[in-house]
C-alpha cells in the first residue's frame, strides 16, 4: 500500500533522533513530515491494535516501564502496545518499590535497566529527568511524562485523533481553531500538543485559563512566531465560540508551588466543560477532548460526565488511539516498522 511504501526501516527513526540516539524525549524531535510518517505507521498498526491481525515483530524483546508517578493509561497502553507486537513487559511503579528509595541515582538505574530490557518508558515528577535516563543509555527511552515538562506520546495520540476525526468530517488540521481550557501552566500534554499543532499552518489557538495558570509565555510566543493566531481569555463563552476542538485539562494541584497552594486553597474551577456550554457555544462538529484522567471528586469541576453520550466527546477514541500510536513509536524506535506489514497474519 502507499502507507507501507512510504516507510523504510530506520529511515524515520533517523529523522527523530534525540542527541543522536533513537529516543523520544520531546515533540521538538518531530517535523510535520515525520509526524505524518509516524501516523502512517500507526494506521498500519490499527488492525493489530484491534486484534484483527497478529504480528510478532518484537517477539523476545522486553520493555521496562519505570513509572515514578501515578499512571493508568500511559503505563498500561505502552505495555499493551509492546505486547501486541509480541514483546513482554517488566514494570516498576513508584519510588517506594525501586532502589531509588535507597538513594540510587538516575544514571545507575538507567545503566542497570539497559542490561535487562530493550526499551524503557519512564515517567518521573521532575522536568528534564527522563532526558537524564536517556543520556545514560543507548537503548530507546521514551518520555512518559516528566513533571510539568512534556508528554510527547500523549500529544502524538491527540494529534492523531484530531487528524482521524477531521478526516472523517472532510476537514484538515491547517486553519483549525483549537481552544485549550484549564491548567495550561502545568499541563504537560498541552505543552507538547501546542508545539505539534504549531507545525501546521494558520491555526487559531484560544487559551482559556484561570489567572496564574496560563500557558508559559515561551510557548505562547512560539505559537505566534510560527504564524498562528493566539487569543488568551478567561471567558469560556468567548473562547469556545467557533472552536473546532475543545481540549480540556485537569487542574494539577499536585504540581503547585507552596504560594500557589495558598492562592488556590479551596479554589473551585469555573472552567468546567459540560453539555449546556458545548451546546450553547460550539457546533455539532466540534471535538471535545481531554488527555484524562478527569477528576471526578466533588468540587473538582473537571470535564463533565454529562457529555458521555455526546458523539462530539472524543476522549475514549483518544485512549483507543494510544495503542496504535505507541505501537508505531516502538516499531520506529526499534527499527522494525517495515517488517510489520509482511509479518501480519489473521488473528
Ligand atoms: N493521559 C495520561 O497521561 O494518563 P495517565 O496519567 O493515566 O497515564
Amino acid at each position: 500500500t502507499e502507507a507501507t511504501q512510504s516507510v523504510h526501516s530506520g529511515a524515520l527513526r533517523d529523522r527523530i533522533l534525540f542527541e543522536g540516539r533513537p529516543q523520544l524525549l520531546s515533540v521538538d524531535q518531530f517535523s510535520r513530515e515525520s509526524v505524518e510518517a509516524l501516523f502512517r505507521v500507526a494506521d498500519i498498526m490499527q488492525p493489530i491494535a484491534r486484534r484483527q491481525k497478529v504480528s510478532r515483530v518484537l517477539e523476545g524483546a522486553v520493555l521496562g516501564n519505570l513509572f515514578f508517578e501515578a499512571s493508568t493509561r500511559t503505563r498500561v497502553s505502552f505495555g499493551a502496545a509492546f505486547c501486541r507486537l509480541g514483546g513482554s513487559v517488566c514494570d516498576t511503579t513508584g519510588f517506594t518499590f525501586s532502589s531509588m528509595a535507597k538513594g540510587e541515582s538516575i544514571y545507575d538505574t538507567s545503566r542497570v535497566m539497559s542490561g535487562y530490557v530493550d526499551a524503557l518508558v519512564v515517567r518521573h515528577p521532575e522536568q528534564g529527568s527522563v532526558a537524564e535516563f536517556a543520556r545514560a543509555t543507548n537503548i530507546p527511552v521514551i518520555n512518559g511524562g516528566d513533571g510539568a515538562g512534556e508528554h510527547p506520546s500523549q500529544a502524538l495520540l491527540d494529534l492523531y485523533t484530531i487528524q482521524r476525526e477531521f478526516s472523517r468530517l472532510g476537514r484538515i488540521v491547517d486553519g483549525a481553531h483549537v481552544a485549550f481550557v484549564g491548567d495550561l501552566k502545568y499541563g504537560r500534554t498541552v505543552h507538547s500538543l501546542v508545539k505539534l499543532l504549531s507545525l501546521y499552518r494558520g491555526l487559531k489557538f484560544t487559551l482559556i485559563a484561570p489567572a496564574g495558570l496560563e500557558l508559559p509565555a515561551h510557548l505562547a510566543d512560539r505559537i505566534s512566531r510560527n504564524g498562528h493566531v493566539v487569543v488568551q481569555t478567561a471567558s469560556l463563552a468567548e473562547g469556545l465560540a467557533g472552536a473546532d476542538v475543545v481540549y480540556a485539562t485537569r487542574i494539577q494541584k499536585e504540581r503547585f508551588e507552596p504560594k500557589e497552594q495558598e492562592q488556590f486553597e479551596g479554589y473551585t474551577p469555573d472552567f468546567q466543560i459540560h453539555q449546556a456550554l458545548i451546546d450553547a457555544h460550539c457546533s455539532p462538529r466540534t471535538l471535545v477532548m481531554h488527555p484524562l484522567p478527569r477528576d471526578s471528586r466533588p468540587g473538582a469541576n473537571d470535564l463533565s460526565t454529562d457529555l458521555n453520550h455526546d458523539p462530539r466527546l472524543a476522549i475514549f477514541r483518544q485512549t483507543d488511539n494510544g495503542i496504535p500510536v505507541r505501537m508505531a513509536l516502538f516499531a520506529v524506535l526499534l527499527g522494525v516498522e517495515d517488517q510489520v506489514p509482511r509479518s501480519m497474519r489473521d488473528a
